[in-house]
């Protein structure tokens, strides 16, 4: 078992930190499956105030669920549809501070109140997935967070 304790003062070092990580329990694994399941484990046990953290992965224009931590979730999304929905359509991230509000949200899990949605392309800009993270407190991701997961949404668009 591979022992990370990320556990800055900051958040910029966290993120550094679980950079690294990622970089680290990635670079000699070929499997997308084994590193979506690696990094979503690493960003659960990181990032404090998540109720779900995982992948929706790019198969045949649909999202299907891919490794995660937290609660079952729906399995498949199609293109357009909630904030990963958007996020795969656009290919923008999106950070919700309140899914409620969100037209379409679609809501696995009451408890969730707020969601960042980051997009994972390959070297040519296709989508291979999106990274969703979970939380129960109301904005909860801030502009940081959203640049802290477009780092590590790099790497993995490299390893994926
Ligand atoms: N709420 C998401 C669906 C996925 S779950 O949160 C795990 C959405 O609207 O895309």
């Amino acid at each position: 078992m591979y022992d990370f304790k990320i556990e800055a003062a900051d958040k910029a070092t966290m993120y550094r930190d679980l950079l690294s990580a990622l970089e680290g329990l990635t670079a000699s694994e070929p499997d997308p499956i084994a590193n979506m399941a690696n990094a979503a484990a690493l960003v659960w046990e990181s990032l404090p105030g998540l109720n779900w953290a995982g992948f929706y992965r790019n198969v045949d224009g649909e999202l299907v669920l891919g490794p995660f931590q937290g609660r079952p979730a729906c399995i498949r999304i199609p293109f357009g549809q909630g904030v990963c929905g958007a996020a795969a359509e656009s290919l923008q991230v999106q950070r919700v501070e309140d899914v409620h509000a969100f037209p379409g949200h679609i809501a696995c899990d009451a408890a969730s109140a707020s969601e960042l949605v980051v997009p994972i392309l390959d070297q040519d800009g296709k989508l291979i997935a999106v990274l969703d993270l979970d939380s129960p407190t109301p904005a909860r991701f801030t502009e940081e967070d959203e640049a802290g997961c477009l780092a590590l949404c790099e790497v993995l668009g490299k390893v994926l």
